[in-house]
């Protein structure tokens, strides 16, 4: 169902991780990327949206020269739950061809976004293909695929902020929430 909400501070449950622990986690990835990837420069994929401020985060925080790209996936229009068919919304700029790849997600939900990228850019000839995320909600998981890096397993809450967004909108506080169950159901 396609709703408009005003991106109100009342909407908002509580505060379910803190800038400070979003930031410890993001150092961690980061050096968990660098030493697996000494001496490479591999292309960091952020899927757009919602890894937008994370993806960010972690590229500045790691000391490995890394190249950057692009795609968005679309999956869910404004309502809370996956439809299970993302779509290819604007694809990438660079050829995965022979690189090695670090795709960075928001959110390891359903798992049909991670499989719908992993297929793909397999499909491409990328040669090896590592996946960060900053959070996972496996309770939810309809597909049996796990990232190899993963900052938070959370419960099985509507989140938002730090990217996370609920009809587009919170996904500039530098926190995440959990949003009131009253907001998205009817
Ligand atoms: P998937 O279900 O694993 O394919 O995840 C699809 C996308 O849904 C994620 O990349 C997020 O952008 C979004 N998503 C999943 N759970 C949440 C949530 O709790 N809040 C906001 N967005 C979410
Ligand atoms: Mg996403």
């Amino acid at each position: 169902m396609k709703k408009t909400i005003q991106p109100l501070k009342e909407h908002l449950q509580s505060v379910y991780l803190t800038e400070e622990q979003i930031q410890g986690k993001v150092k961690e990835a980061a050096a968990w990327l660098d030493s697996k990837f000494e001496g490479k420069t591999p292309l960091a994929v952020s899927v757009l949206k919602g890894s937008v401020m994370f993806f960010c985060d972690l590229v500045r925080a790691m000391k490995t020269p890394v190249q950057i790209d692009f795609m968005t996936i679309s999956s869910y229009g404004s309502s809370s739950d996956s439809s299970g068919m993302p779509k290819i919304v604007m694809d990438l700029a660079a050829s995965v061809e022979g690189r090695d790849v670090i795709l960075v997600e928001d959110i390891v939900d359903s798992g049909h976004t991670l499989k719908k990228m992993r297929e793909l850019l397999n499909g491409r000839g990328a040669k090896s293909f590592t996946v960060v995320t900053l959070l996972d909600k496996p309770a939810r998981r309809q597909v049996d695929i796990k990232a190899d890096y993963s900052c938070f397993e959370i419960e099985n809450e509507f989140i938002v902020g730090y990217g996370l967004d609920y009809a587009q909108q919170y996904r500039n506080l530098p926190y995440i929430a959990i949003l009131k169950r009253e907001v998205y159901e009817d």
